[in-house]
This record gives structure tokens, sequence and C-alpha cells, in this order.
């Protein structure tokens, strides 16, 4: 009903006819607006075609909710998006919401036709509010090109592309063993110390604070080492578990890694110390097969050892027993994540960009720096999807920043950061995008009670959800950010923070990245760079 808008809102509809003298939009919920000639665009505007064409979404902003004959007044000037008009071409039209729109479920019921077909996967890609200057569909041939290379494994660093298709090949047998192992850590121990560096511990964190969500009490706590050289860090934690029942995961591809290497020094002094030769019972090892010295090592104290295949990376390696076994550890269901890994693989291995989620968010963020950005900043609004964006940031800062080419990763968790970082993505240099992970049901939610005497005034709230209060915030920022600062966002829309959600949300990431990353021509999958401080430190620290 109109009675619901009010000035000043931004709103979604349908364009549903154009006449001389304006466009007629048609909103989710039957109510007709007008966009009168005179507000399309500051610009003098011949023909108003040139600027929407019949059947497109755009926003649009109310600016009279009480036209005589029962239609909103409506302008899209006002939304500042008079510079969609013509380029070079009179006829070209920029599409706010490009043909290819993925998950935009409100008005699927109405135009199926305009809705991107494979809208259940788990992780949909929604364009609306990206200020895309082009039609992505024009990477069509690129996408196939280097889709071809990533299944084939003929790009460069293809010896690393082992992730792509794992959830088929993966050892059930090892599967198994982490499986049994994480219900021995469960008992043996109150504490697990994951102890890894970048790839090796990243990912573990990141499901299982997203998956358990923040405060969850368990029997197991588990805390992170082997990723810093601070002192304090490190003698803290070895004091702070000092009375504790612990077990340790250690982890390191290469074995050689120097953070982990000397925490885990002191970790197994402290266990032997402790435990004597049962320590051996308490330390695990997912190591390479063969190479480094963590598998001697751990051969010769008598470790259980779990294999990092060679052909995935650190980066890649959480849907390996490097994840698996801390997420295990934590209570968490693996075969559940698996099943996420194993469906993204499935659903994302079509070239097509209207099938491919991935690939259109992979396109969109080449597009982003063609539009001159050059920071892409991952949002949430849940604390405990900070590290998902610790995660993704490592993913794609290590895989992309080379040759001088790359966005830089950053991240921010909202509403906490638009208290620090908010001015700067509202009011600051123009060099960033956005890219929002959206969740639709949180773990838990709450209501806001009522209170007679009202002293904070906030009664206005009771009887609201919490997560309501929390969407609210996040439809006012993407309002403010897109529309007033003119930073485009793109949404990556989970159902849930579920196991399954995760799997599949991490594959979506690997093949984005892969495609994303070969558009750019360079090795997504070598990390060269990150020995320069190991050189030096190494000469500094007189390591022969
Ligand atoms: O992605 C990567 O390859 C890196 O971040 C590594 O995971 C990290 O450097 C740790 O290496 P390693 O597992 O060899 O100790």
């Amino acid at each position: 009903m109109k009675q619901r808008y009010r000035n000043g809102q931004i709103i979604e509809g349908i364009i549903t006819g154009i006449q001389p003298y304006g466009a007629f939009l048609s909103l989710e919920d039957g109510s007709q607006g007008l966009i009168h000639i005179s507000e399309i665009s500051d610009e003098y505007v011949r023909d108003i075609k040139h600027y929407v064409t019949q059947g497109e979404s755009v926003l649009a902003k109310v600016i009279d909710v009480g036209g005589a004959d029962g239609q909103l007044r409506l302008s899209l000037k006002a939304l500042n998006y008079s510079s969609r008009k013509n380029r070079s071409d009179k006829d070209y039209k920029r599409p706010l919401v490009p043909k290819n729109i993925i998950g935009f479920k409100t008005l699927a019921q109405k135009l199926p036709e305009w809705i991107y077909e494979k809208e259940n996967m788990m992780v949909t890609v929604d364009l609306k509010h990206a200020l895309l200057q082009e039609d992505v569909m024009q990477y069509q041939d690129e996408v196939n090109r280097i889709h071809t290379m990533i299944n084939e494994k003929t790009g460069k660093g293809s010896e690393y592309t082992g992730w792509v298709d794992w959830a088929d090949r993966y050892d059930k047998a090892e599967f198994a063993r982490v499986k049994s192992a994480a219900l021995r850590i469960r008992e043996q121990a109150e504490v697990l110390l994951v102890c890894g560096i970048g790839g090796s511990y990243l990912g573990a964190r990141a499901a299982i604070e997203m998956i358990k969500g923040p405060y969850y009490k368990d029997s197991l706590e588990i805390i992170y080492v082997g990723n810093t050289f601070s002192s304090t860090a490190i003698v803290r934690i070895l004091d702070y578990i000092k009375d504790k029942e612990v077990a340790c995961n250690v982890i390191s591809k290469s074995g050689t890694t120097t953070e982990t290497a000397l925490a885990f020094r002191l970790i197994r002094q402290h266990m032997e110390e402790r435990y004597g030769d049962d320590a051996k019972n308490r330390i695990y090892a997912t190591t390479d097969a063969v190479n480094g010295l963590l598998k001697p090592l751990a051969d010769a104290k008598g470790y259980e050892t779990f294999v990092i295949p060679d052909d995935i990376g650190g980066r890649f390696s959480i849907i390996t027993p490097v994840g698996l076994l801390p997420i295990a550890a934590a209570g968490i269901d693996i075969d559940e994540f698996m099943d996420g890994v194993t469906l993204a693989t499935n659903e994302l291995n079509s070239p097509k960009l209207e099938d491919n989620p991935a690939y259109v968010y992979a396109a969109v963020r080449r597009m982003m720096e063609k539009q001159g950005k050059s920071v892409e900043m991952f949002v949430a609004y849940e604390p405990h999807l900070v590290y998902l964006g610790e995660w993704w940031k490592q993913l794609f800062g290590e895989s992309e920043g080379k040759e001088s080419k790359g966005l830089l990763p950053a991240s921010v968790n909202f509403s906490t950061d638009l208290h620090s970082m908010g001015q700067f993505v509202q009011d600051g240099s123009k060099i960033l995008f956005e890219t929002q992970i959206r969740v639709n049901t949180p773990i838990v939610d709450g209501i806001v009670s009522h209170e007679e005497d009202d002293l904070d005034q906030l009664n206005y709230l009771s009887g609201k959800s919490l997560n309501w209060i929390n969407e609210k915030a996040f439809e006012g920022t993407l309002e403010a950010h897109e529309v007033t600062g003119q930073v485009p966002n793109v949404l990556l829309n989970i159902d849930s923070t579920s196991a399954k959600d995760f799997g599949y949300l991490v594959y979506f990431f690997f093949k984005a990245l892969a495609m994303s990353v070969y558009m750019l021509d360079v090795n997504p999958f070598d990390q060269e760079g990150v020995e320069v401080y190991k050189k030096n430190m190494f000469r500094l620290l007189g390591k022969k």
C-alpha cells in the first residue's frame, strides 16, 4: 500500500511503461509510481528510453507519496544516477540491475524470467547496489577460456589446483581417522592448541568462529598458537595452559615455518615435561606426506599424522585435514562441511555466467578495478564473521597481490566499524567498493523488552528483534554508502552460518578467486613475495 512509503525513501521497482512524459514503475506490493521526465536526469532528457528500459529494475527515490491519481511520485535524478545515460552510443543504457542479476528474490514471483534461474544456490550474488557501468556478460568469452584452463589444469600454477575436484577424491579412510582423532582430543583435553600460521590456521578459525558463534560453551577451548613471534603472546599462552589438560594439533605443510616451529618446540617441551611419554598421544601433526622437517619429527616422536596433499596450497587447505581436524575437534559435523564443499563443486562448475555466481563475483571484481577501485572491503554484520574476513583477506591478498597488480583486500565488521571506518567509507577517497556477506538467519535472536519509564527512550524498539535492528542498520548503511556516498556494494547472500553453508562458501571463494586472478594473467597459487621478509629475518637471526 502506498501509505507505507515515505518521502525520501529509496524503493526498487520494475519499469512497466514508458511515455513521452515519464516512466511508470511497478513496486513489489502492487503500488505504482511515476518518474516524471523532469525527474529522470539533471541533464536535458530528449528520450526517456535513453535512460530506462521497459522491464528494467531500478532504484528510485520517493519525492511525493500523495499524488491525486494514487501514484507515488518518484525521482531517479535524486539518486544521482543521471550519469547512467548515454555513452558514445546514444541507445546505450547502463542497467542499474544487469539482466543476469543473481539473487533478486523479491520479484521472483512476478517476473521469473528476470531471475537468475539457480537462485536457490547456497551463495547468491546481488548486484543491484554495485553501481556497475558495464554488463557483466561481456566477460563470458574470457570466462569460458579461463574455465577450461582451470578444469583442464593448464593455467599458471596448475600443479596446485587439487582443490578443484578434491571433494570427489579425498581419502575417506583419512577422513574417518580425522573424526576419531577429534573425538579423542575432546576426551583428552580442556584446551586444544592449534599451532599454525596463514593457510595452516585461518580457515579452521574462520570456520569454528562462524559456525559456533561467539561465546559458545564447550568443554574444549581452542587456542591458536604458532602464528606470531610475540613473546608476550607465547609466554602468556604457555602460562595459561600450565595446569590445563592439553592436546596440540601442529599444522605446517612445509614443516619449516619458523613462527609455527618455534611455538611448537616450546609447547612440545611443556607437554613432554607434563605428560612424559604420553605426550605423543596428545600431539597430532598435519603436514606434507614426506617433505619438510615436521614429518620426520612426528614419525620419530610417534605422533599421529595427517597429510596435506601436494597439489593443494596452504590457503586452499581448509578442505583437507588442515581444517578438518580442528573443526571436528570443535564439535562441528565435518560431513556437513564436506557436503557443502561437494555441492559447490558440482554447482559452480558451469562456465556460463548466468549459472555460476562465483564467476559473476570474479568478473565484477575486475569490473570494479576498471571503474577505478583499488580496495575491496569485505563487510559482515556479525562479529563471529571477523575471521571469515581474515581468511578471505589471505586467500585474495596472497593469491592476487603480484606483479604490482591486484585489489587490496580489507575487512570491517559493521556496525562496530561504522564508528571507526564508516567515515572513510562514506566520505573518503573513492578507492573502494564493499563486498558484503549477508546471512539471512542468525544463530540466535532476542526481543527488545518494554520499559514503563523509558528513560533510555528505546521503547520505539520494544517488541522488535535484535536481528531486525541489525538488518535496519545494514539497510540504512547500504543506502548511505551506495546512494549518498556512491560506494558500490556487492552483496553475497547465504542462508545461515551452518557447516554446510560454510563449506559451500569456501569453495565459492576458491572458484571466484581462480577465475578473477587468472583474468589478471597472474599465478594465483604461488606466494614468492612472502619469502623476502624471511630471507632478511634469517640473515638477522644468523640462520645457517
Ligand atoms: O597459503 C599459504 O601457502 C601460506 O599462507 C601458508 O599456509 C603459511 O605460510 C604456512 O605455511 P606452512 O603450512 O608451510 O607452515
